[in-house]
């Protein structure tokens, strides 16, 4: 067990790199096993979810190997369709390997992923889809086992909600379908047009891909091809933060500023000066933060609810009241009982959460709830009087690389130890 201990109150002010997405480099890395040949995938996170995501593909049959942020696949030999209990649990997003695998092996069998710490987590939109493209689906003892006897078929398909999971494994099933697929209402998310664009360079013809619309006809097959994993626009949002509740100046670096256009005003609004270019972000937060209006997540290109927490840190500390709107998860609040426990006014009901700025907060010793409010617990101690001690720290690893030593690189006093 490991904790991270923060001595507060130190202003944060210097350069960071922005991280591979961890959000995109999942879906790529399932997207491998669609591929008969070698793919290089660089700017891969080093985070425990890459690696159990390696681990699954090597369980598959496939070669996987990772060099720093280099991770390499073949998956030439790809002989297994089954993916172990224990490695669904370690992993929830791991549900987007069940249109990869389908796609190469027309078969596939996978633990029903229950809900986690953001509540229930939903497939019911992923299996009506498959279904429509030939797939044959039966829920045995809490395990799928899916079929294709007469071969994935492209279909035409209308999401009732912009899912992001569910578009990602109707693109990664349609690939290799006989025939055109075209997701309408699909996610558009910008990792979304990531996994087109790497579907793309590995010989798949789909366009639309980062609109509501995407179409996608079947080809023969997929090859090899090195690629560039996005910058993680949830890491920027988390510096940002950092920078803007500790009164500190920051540039991000690699960081792609149309990725978080709807966060950026927020920040302004709380009176940080924001320069955004094509691929970096300059925050620089001199005067006291001030509340913002209403603040509603929403799919892209709405506010992003991995950014929630991470902004309500900062808002604990501005200058006024301000309200939060929490419509893509049902549990999301829980890291508010933990910033409270640092001082923080903070009310949370449903959806709604209210935030009244305080003066000052305390260390205190707090747990982290999920990764993105862990990140928050992280942020907030970074203003606070004294000393903080989070526990818990493997679920922020599961989406930050080292954030204890990208903190410290910029002023911040955070170590890890074990406990
Ligand atoms: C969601 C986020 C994504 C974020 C990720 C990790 C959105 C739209 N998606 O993606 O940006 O990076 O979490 O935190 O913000 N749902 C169903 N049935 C389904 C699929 C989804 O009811 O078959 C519901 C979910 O319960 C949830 C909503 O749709 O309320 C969003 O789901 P989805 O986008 O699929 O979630 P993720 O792919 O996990």
């Amino acid at each position: 067990m490991q904790k991270l201990v923060i001595e507060g109150e130190n202003r944060i002010g210097g350069e960071i790199h922005i991280q591979g997405a961890k959000n995109s480099a999942l879906p790529l890395l399932a997207a491998c096993a669609l591929a008969d040949g070698e793919i290089v995938l660089h700017n891969c996170p080093r985070l425990s979810d890459v690696y159990a995501a390696c681990r699954i593909l090597t369980c598959l049959g496939c070669r996987c190997s990772n060099r720093g942020n280099t991770v390499e696949v073949n998956a030439r030999s790809i002989s297994g369709y089954c993916v172990p209990d224990e490695l669904m649990r370690e992993m929830r997003s791991s549900i987007v390997f069940l249109g990869a695998i389908l796609g190469r092996l027309g078969e596939c069998s996978l633990s029903f992923p229950g809900g986690c710490e953001l509540g229930p987590r939903p497939i019911d939109m992923h299996i009506a889809a498959l279904r429509q493209m030939g797939v044959s689906i039966k829920e045995e003892h809490g395990v799928l086992r899916c079929t294709c006897p007469k071969g994935l078929k492209g279909a035409k398909i209308s999401l009732s909600f912009p899912s992001v999971g569910a578009t990602e494994n109707i693109m990664l099933a349609a690939c290799l379908a006989k025939g055109d697929t075209v997701i309408y209402n699909a996610a558009r998310e910008p990792e979304i047009a990531d996994l087109g664009n790497f579907l793309n360079c590995c010989g798949a013809r789909i366009s639309g891909h980062g609109s509501s619309t995407i179409y996608i006809t079947g080809v023969r097959g997929l090859h090899g091809c090195e690629y560039r994993v996005m910058p993680d626009r949830i890491a920027v949002c988390t510096l940002m933060s950092a920078a803007a509740i500790t009164g500190g100046e920051i540039t991000l670096t690699d960081a792609r500023a149309r990725d978080v256009d709807a966060v950026i005003p927020v920040f302004e609004q709380m009176g940080c000066t924001v320069f955004a270019y094509e691929d970096r972000i300059f925050l620089s937060a001199k005067r006291p933060l001030k509340a913002v209006r209403t603040i509603r997540t929403m799919p892209y290109p709405g506010f992003p609810t991995d950014a929630q927490a991470i902004v309500m840190a900062a808002l604990t500390k501005a200058h006024g009241t301000s309200v939060i709107v929490e419509n893509i998860f049902e549990n999301r609040y829980r890291h508010v009982d933990e910033l409270v426990r640092m001082g923080a006014d903070v009310k949370a009901e449903g959806k709604v959460a209210v935030v009244e700025g305080v003066g000052r907060l305390y260390g205190a010793n707090v747990i982290a709830t999920d990764l993105r409010g862990g990140a928050a617990l992280v942020i907030a101690a970074l203003a606070a009087e004294g000393e903080t001690n989070l526990s818990n720290v493997k679920l922020i690893d599961r989406g930050y690389e080292e954030i204890e030593k990208q903190l410290s690189s910029v002023g911040a006093k955070i170590k890890r130890e074990s406990v």
